[in-house]
Formats: C-alpha cells, structure tokens, sequence
C-alpha cells in the first residue's frame, strides 16, 4: 500500500471518530425529523457535520433535500472524507450532495433521468428501474461507499451477490470496472444488459426498433414462453456473453434476431421487465395485457436510454467493463488481493424465497429453479437451512477477504429478518467472524426500513477494512 493511501485511510478513521460523530448507536433510532431537531439543538449545520467542519452551505456545498436519515447523513460524511479534497472529482462523483463549491454535482444530472418508482435521488433513476428486481439495493448509497472506499478510475470493484446489477452501474458512474458474481443465469443476464444500457447509443436503437413492430417482436419473444428445455448448467463458471448466447441461438429466427447483439438483448430485458409486471400485477388493479406491459416498457425505455445518452455525454461518463459471473460467492473466480473495494448485498438469511420471486423469468430463460435452489446461499441446506447460511456467510466473508487488496473496504448490506420468530442478527456475527478472517477494522451503521414491513425492521452496513 502506498504511504499516500496510507495516510488517506488514517485520515479517514479518525475523521469517523472525531466530535459530534453522530455515529453514536443511540442515533440509529431516530426518525429523519428528529436528528434535524438534534442538530439543530446542537446548533450543528449538516453540511458543516458532513464536510467534517470544512464547508458549509455559505461556501457553495449543500446536500440533497431528501437527506434526511441518520446513515445518509454518515455516508455523506464518510464520502466527503476520502475524496472531498479534490473537489471537481468530488462534484463529479458524490452521492448525497447537491453542490460543491457552488456547482451542481452530476448526480443532479444522474437523478433527473427518473425511472419507475424512483425514490427521490436514492435509487431507480437512469437504468436502475429495468427489470423490477425485488431484492435490489439503493445506487445512491453504493456509489458513497465506492466513494469512502477510495476506488480510482479503473479500479476494480467486486459485488459477489450482484443480482440485478446495481454496483455494476453505480461503479462506471463512478469511473470503476466491477466483477459482478450470481449463482443466478437470469440475473446475470440481466444485470449485464443493464450496465450495456448505459452506453447504448439512442440512434441505433432508433434505428432498429420501431413501435410498428412492437406486435411482431412481441409474438417473436413469446412463440418460446412454456418451452421446457432447462439448458443452463449452474456448475462451474459461466460469463454473461455465454449465458446469452447460448439463448439466442435458440431463440426462433426473425426481425429481433437479425438485430445488433446489444439492442435485442434491450429488447429482451423489456420482454422480461413485462413478464414480471404480468406476474406481480395480474389480479390488481393495475392488470393488463401482457402486450400492454411491453409497449409500454418499451417506450419507457427508449426514453430512458435518451436521457441517459444524454447525461452520459454531459457528464463525460466513459464506458466501463463489468465482467458478470455465473458461478458462486463461495469460489470467487479471482486471484488474492485484485480487487480494491467490494460492496456487496447477501440473501438476508433464509426468510426470502428469491426462486420463488422470480420464477416467471427462469421458465422463460430456460434456469431449472430447484437445481438453482440447491446453490443458493439461504435457500440451500434442506432442514437445516439455517446452519447451512451460517456456514455459507464465513466461507463467502473469506472469499471477500482473499480477494480484496490490502487496506481496501469491504461493505455488507444485510437486513435483520424474522426467522421462526426471532430477529436473525447476522451482522453481529460477521463483525464478531472478521479479524480472524484477516480484516483489521469493523464497524456498521444502521438503515432503518420505514413501512411497516414488520419482517426488516434494519438494514446493517457492515464496514470491514482489509
Ligand atoms: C439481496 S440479492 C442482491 C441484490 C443486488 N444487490 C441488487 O441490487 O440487485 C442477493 C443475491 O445473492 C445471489 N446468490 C445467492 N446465493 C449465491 C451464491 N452461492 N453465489 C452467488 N450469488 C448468490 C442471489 O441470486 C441474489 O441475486
């Protein structure tokens, strides 16, 4: 490790632990409200806290109005921390902050390319919201914590649970390359054509696609729904490229074939987005026909890829690798020590059944759901799921710790769910597993999860440090 990136990563630690750290347990609990009223009491400006006492709104630094929790505010701080001395590559990168010094930061640009169900400047925007995944995490927060983690251009960052992909977009926003590994085809696909989507050019999908057509691809993705090949092997180690193209090549001939590679994989992530709106939405309100979905995914898709050419160009984005693995956490392709930070979101314990969730898209894709469910960290294990996600949680931490450099961060989002009526608290245990499997700091904050989903009460960032 350089002595520079060294004296970053001190700097870091004691700029945490400094006065008024509002990284105190007791704050977790708070509501958004009553921090504001304890800053306020304290007499504390938040964009002061955030800037460790550096720069206040006075100085043209100001974070989003949706700022509001607790760990947005630490992770606003933490950001700031590691890369705010260098302020232009701060405004380009920064998560939760509006402006820094006095110029709009591009994650203004990034967010108002708004998608589906998009929740202030937090998640869903640019081409977050293709394919409504259920477990996804917040873009938002993964691009602060590549942000505190210190990753440059071109570094590497790795999420082995990477599902639909949200690190793969958030660490090309950020300038990065990223692994991603799933032991899911499907979600490799998917979170691989979503990063592609970034970078594709609105003219060639002007170009190919036309909305006449719509019923013509439509009958074409449909003529193979119900067919009961399973033809992906989940053993071993597959990339996206092969999972894709072995389905193409048995995918009927006729216009959507004869596309480029990159606008019929587009077309197919729309089909599958409408398959999952049918699945979810059928005996709603909100039920159509599965036509319906289609069109009107696809249009709101060409807007998307439009508004992201858009910003992508304004913001001098350029395009990135990400490299998306079918194989698993427990056996990370990779040598020791080549990745520089990895943000990662694990199954939460045994209580989700994303199988289930996402059934639909397996038929269709040709994945044999109770082979996949045989790998599948938390699903796995029979009678004794339970133990086995334990088991399966250290192997996957010792993974992370083989393969991140030395000195990088790791980070974990973990919800605390209810199993057999008792909160799991995972996250405790993989603080308590963590020096022996060589990390030398850890800590965690706390993401309340607001609702009422009585099963999810918080989601822990767990810090671990190399
Ligand atoms: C909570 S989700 C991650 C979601 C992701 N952060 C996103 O934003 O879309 C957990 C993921 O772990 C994957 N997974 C389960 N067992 C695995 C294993 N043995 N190896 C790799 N991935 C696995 C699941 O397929 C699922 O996509």
């Amino acid at each position: 490790m350089t002595a520079k990136r060294e004296k970053q990563e001190e700097d870091v630690s004691s700029h945490r632990r400094s006065q008024h750290t509002l990284f105190d347990d007791r704050f977790s609990q708070m509501l958004p409200g009553d921090i504001w009223a304890h800053l306020a009491a304290q007499q504390i400006d938040p964009v002061l806290w955030a800037t460790g006492g550096e720069f206040g709104y006075e100085d043209g630094f100001e974070l989003f109005e949706d700022v509001g929790h607790l760990y947005e505010l630490q992770l606003a701080r933490l950001e700031f921390a590691t890369i705010g001395d260098d302020k232009e590559l701060f405004r380009r990168r920064a998560a939760y902050f509006k402006r820094v010094a006095g110029k709009l930061t591009d994650h203004v640009a990034f967010s108002s390319v708004k998608g589906k169900g998009q929740i202030g400047h937090s998640n869903q925007y640019l081409t977050h919201w293709f394919y409504p995944y259920k477990g996804k995490f917040h873009g938002q927060m993964v691009r602060a914590l590549i942000n505190f983690a210190g990753a440059r251009e071109g570094d590497i960052v790795l999420d082995p649970f990477g599902g639909s992909g949200t690190t793969a977009v958030e660490s090309a926003l950020a300038g990065c390359d990223s692994v991603l590994v799933d032991i899911n085809p499907a979600l490799c696909t998917i979170a691989y054509i979503k990063h592609k989507c970034i970078f594709l050019p609105i003219d060639e999908v002007e170009q190919c696609v036309k909305l006449a057509y719509a019923p013509k691809y439509f009958q074409e993705f449909t003529s193979i729904l119900g067919r009961k090949t399973k033809r992906f092997k989940i053993e071993g180690e597959h990339t996206s490229e092969q999972i894709l193209s072995d389905f193409w090549e048995e995918f009927p001939s006729g216009i959507v074939k004869a596309m480029p590679y990159e606008v019929r994989n587009f077309l197919l992530l729309v089909f599958l987005h409408a398959l999952s709106d049918k699945t979810y939405l059928c005996q709603t309100k909100k039920d159509k026909p599965l036509f319906e979905f289609f069109v009107q995914n696809l249009k709101d898709y060409i807007a998307t890829i439009r508004g992201t050419n858009e910003v992508v160009r304004r913001c001098g984005i350029r395009r990135r690798k990400a490299d998306v693995l079918c194989c698993s956490a427990l056996n990370l392709p990779l040598e020791d020590g080549t990745v520089s930070c990895i943000v990662t979101s694990p199954p939460y314990s045994i209580a989700i059944d994303y199988v289930r969730n996402d059934l639909h898209m397996l038929e269709y894709l040709g994945v044999d759901a109770s082979l996949l469910r045989e790998h599948m960290v938390g699903l796995r294990g029979g009678g004794r799921k339970l133990v086995m996600y334990e088991d399966d949680m250290h192997r996957s931490l010792q993974e992370m710790a083989r393969v991140v450099r030395d000195g990088g961060w790791v980070f974990i989002v973990l919800g605390d769910v209810v199993v057999n009526g008792k909160r799991t608290n995972f996250a405790q245990k993989i603080l308590q597993w963590a020096p022996s499997v060589g990390f030398k700091e850890g800590f965690l904050i706390k993401r309340p999860i607001l609702g009422g989903y009585a099963r999810l009460r918080y989601e822990q960032i767990i810090f671990l440090r190399r």
